[in-house]
């Protein structure tokens, strides 16, 4: 039949994202990250929405081009709906909306959260990708979500359990931010933790139900740390900061390896994936590969363009609702709150 071409478009938060996926296979896929909030520790939401606003069209440029594609071949748009901030989602469904209208093709909207689970079925030109099997369970951990997910399908997906407060990155972040370390901590606390012993200081995180997650805590301990050891030794931090980052990554992974291998035997599962920003984490990708094997599991770790926010994984799941005629055409709002 005939080849089906997607156009991915993913603002969620602070990174603007153009893709092309002909036949499930990435053509392209073009991030362009934010520098403007380095300086304010944090995304600034008014700072996204301009900065996605200066870069959506170069940024599809872009993609069209690197893929050798035509506006008038597309079968489809797909664009992030939610969840994400307002502002930043508003830029990216806008222009969806105005290009399908101009050029009269339909638009698919794309659940951010399925899609960083949906990115393991991104197909390479060089080489064909291994795909987890239905039902596989998904780690998603990401700034804004720290979720397990039981994959039945591609639109058919349940969340088992997840934070009751602070996303994993987010835990990440905050620590690093009470470092003295610059934004986004979760990278700059990866590099970091490989100088540091993870048993200088403990860190612990708190236990909690079923498969949920609560990592508020650790940010207050991590406080307490830093004021009580500055008190004896005005260079604690300085002195130590690596130790921290040590501690502190070895208590997330603890606590995000220890639920899910607990899902995995209780689901009987044996594919088990990672996605989401956090899984650019070395340590997590090398915890979670020691689990697998220890398990007989299959484990899917995403390359690390699969890993933070990109338009690849909105226009693989664009694609997946196209095969299944699972979409109606119309373009709808952004919602900042989001269910899967
Ligand atoms: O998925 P993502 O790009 O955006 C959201 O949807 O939130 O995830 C961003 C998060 C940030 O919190 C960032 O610190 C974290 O992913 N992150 C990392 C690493 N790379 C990104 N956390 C730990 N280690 C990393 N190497
Ligand atoms: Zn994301």
């Amino acid at each position: 039949g005939e080849q089906v071409v997607i156009l991915g478009i993913e603002s969620s938060c602070d990174d603007t994202s153009a893709a092309v996926i002909v036949d499930g296979v990435e053509m392209s896929n073009v991030v362009a990250g934010q520098k403007v909030h380095e300086a304010y520790g944090g995304v600034v939401p008014e700072l996204a929405s301009r900065a996605h606003q200066k870069h959506i069209i170069p940024v599809v440029d872009q993609a069209l081009n690197q893929a050798g594609v035509e506006l008038s071949q597309l079968s489809a748009i797909g664009y992030t709906r939610g969840p994400g901030l307002m502002g930043s989602l508003l830029v990216g469904g806008s222009f969806t909306n105005g290009l399908s209208l101009a050029l009269k093709k339909p638009v698919i909207e794309v659940n951010h959260m399925r899609a960083h689970i949906l990115a393991h079925f991104i197909q390479n030109l060089e080489k064909s990708r291994q795909t987890p099997e239905f039902p596989f369970l998904c780690l998603t951990v990401s700034g804004g979500h720290t979720q397990i997910v039981l994959v039945k399908d591609y639109f058919e997906m349940e969340v088992l359990g997840e934070t009751k407060d602070d996303a994993a990155g987010e835990a990440f972040d905050k620590v690093a931010k009470l470092m003295g370390l610059p934004y986004p901590g979760g990278p700059v606390i990866d590099q970091l933790a490989k100088e540091g012993d993870p048993d200088k200081f403990r860190f612990p995180v708190a236990d909690m139900p079923d498969f949920e997650f609560s990592f508020s805590g650790l940010k207050t301990n991590v406080l307490y740390k830093l004021q009580k050891g500055s008190q004896s030794d005005p260079d604690f931090v300085a002195k130590n900061k690596a130790h921290i980052a040590a501690g502190v990554q070895k208590a997330i992974i603890k606590a995000l390896l220890q639920k899910l291998e607990r899902a995995a035997k209780k689901h009987g599962i044996k594919d088990i994936a990672l996605a989401g920003g956090v899984s650019a984490n070395s340590e997590l990708r090398e915890s979670l590969t020691e689990l697998g094997k220890k398990n007989n599991w299959n484990t899917f770790i995403p390359p690390f363009a699969y890993c933070t926010d990109n338009a690849a994984m909105i226009g693989i799941t664009a694609y997946y609702s196209f095969l299944e005629k699972n979409y109606d055409g119309q373009y709808r709002p952004p919602k900042a709150r989001m269910k899967m």
